[in-house]
């Protein structure tokens, strides 16, 4: 293994996603300016088939993927990774509204103000086989003042919260962490999805603006809208590009591999861009000699299901009663947003500015991670760098290449030890 360029801990993600398990190494550094920024080390991305939906359906063969993905990171990295910020996600999250309220203890708003809010919004009754993922605040009110997005410093008597409550099923928490710890592997947060994807695909004035997200994945498309700069609502629809490769197989009889290859290299999700005279070479089943067949006819099977999933996003925008709050519109990202011809024909369903969003800009290996199936990879090291920005802010920049809390460090590095006490005590 060769040694990585990179000197600060390790910072790792884990996407278990229904078509492959991504996970992401990077080091953190600092610049001058003490800004600290993503250096990509590694990448590990393994096809899976122990997922669907979101939900574990088969232990051992997800824990092989994970366990793949591991050993490719590593090795290109030339460094070992112990821990993983994870995404969740699948039908067993939900999301509501919830309110807290409490008495400004010295007139003027600090943070133990609003963590004790935050706590009293929370104060709700969860199910014992559900647990909170996420408590995201959407706005503050003091007194009779509503609409405030960062209320520290200012003077009041009451505070209250208006917060988005993400659960998710212990079950469905239970298997993945298990699979991921058989995989040698522990976890230093799970993330939702969606609000992974949102670190990384998209800009803060988009955010302050409006707007929706929709992560087109392999089994699933999720949504996310952000309302005045916060989550205000999550969904999700059962379909997304394994659909697509499906319906390929079938309609040109020939393997699900070959679906899949054509699809990606000549896949275009409105027929008429597609010119007449085009042809392709399409594999036969079972032995089958392959034929000749114009690209028209991928392009029109492809067409009836792109037109399916845009419309149901279309739908749940709609749903949503959010759609004039959407500002900036809607930005497609995942795997399956890379589909030519999307764009064109969204122009077509949504009455909202559509563009794809891609992972925002990271060092190091960027054009490994540069496509939109990375968008939660990448997302979950953003989130991560912003939960621990006080660890980063101050890390001595000669961790040399070992993990934050997994591996042994230099005991002349003075401070780490402390450091690291801190982090760990943050964590848990
Ligand atoms: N250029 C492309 N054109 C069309 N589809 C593509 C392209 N590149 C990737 N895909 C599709 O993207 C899907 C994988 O996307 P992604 O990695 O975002 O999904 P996932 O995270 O594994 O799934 P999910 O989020 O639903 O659990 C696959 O179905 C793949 O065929
Ligand atoms: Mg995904």
């Amino acid at each position: 293994m060769s040694a990585s360029k990179y000197s600060g801990p390790v910072l790792a993600s884990l996407d278990i996603g229904s078509s492959a398990v991504k996970l992401v190494m990077s080091h953190v550094t600092l610049n001058e300016k003490n800004e600290t920024k993503i250096e990509v080390t590694g990448v590990g991305l393994v096809p899976n088939s122990g997922i669907k939906q979101g939900v574990v359906v088969n232990i051992e063969a997800t824990t092989e993927c994970i366990r793949r993905a591991k050993e490719e990171a590593e090795l290109m990295s030339g460094s070992k990774v112990s821990e993983v910020w994870v995404s969740v996600s699948g039908s067993h999250i939900q999301s509501f509204d919830s309110k807290g309220m409490v008495a400004v203890k010295n007139k003027e708003v600090n943070q133990q103000d609003i963590d004790r809010v935050i706590e009293a919004a929370k104060a709700i009754m969860i199910p014992a086989d559900r647990m909170v993922l996420h408590v995201l605040p959407r706005e503050f009110k003091i007194d009779q003042q509503d609409g405030i997005t960062d209320p520290i410093g200012m003077m009041g008597v009451r505070l209250e919260a208006n917060v988005h409550i993400v659960t998710a099923s212990q079950s469905a928490i239970s298997n993945l962490t298990k699979c991921i710890e058989k995989a040698g592997l522990r976890v230093a947060g799970l993330v939702m999805d969606q609000v992974a994807v949102t670190k990384s695909v998209i800009s803060s004035d988009e955010k302050n603006l409006g707007v929706c997200v929709a992560d087109i994945g392999g089994g699933a498309s999720k949504m996310v809208y952000l309302i005045n700069g916060s989550v205000a609502h999550t969904s999700m629809v059962p379909v997304g590009g394994m659909h697509f490769t499906h319906d390929v197989a079938v309609g040109l009889r020939t393997p699900q591999v070959s679906a899949e290859i054509l699809k990606k290299k000549h896949g275009c999700a409105l027929a008429t861009l597609v010119d007449e005279h085009e042809s392709i070479e399409v594999d036969g089943v079972g032995g089958r000699k392959s034929r000749t067949v114009p690209r028209k006819e991928l392009a029109h099977i492809l067409e009836a299901r792109a037109e399916e999933v845009l419309n149901m996003i279309a739908h749940d925008i709609k749903m949503s009663g959010l759609q004039p709050l959407l500002g900036s519109g809607l930005v497609i990202t995942g795997g399956s947003s890379q589909l030519d011809g999307l764009i064109e024909m969204g122009e077509f369903i949504f009455d909202l500015p559509l563009r794809r969003g891609y992972p925002a800009l990271v060092g190091g290996l960027k054009d490994v991670v540069k496509g939109g199936e990375f968008a939660t990879a990448i997302g979950l090291l953003f989130h991560a760098l912003e939960t621990k920005k006080d660890y980063y802010a101050q890390m001595p920049q000669d961790l040399s290449t070992t993990s934050l809390l997994g591996e042994a460090m230099s005991d002349s590095i003075g401070d780490v030890a402390s450091k690291m006490k801190k982090f760990f005590t943050d964590l848990f």
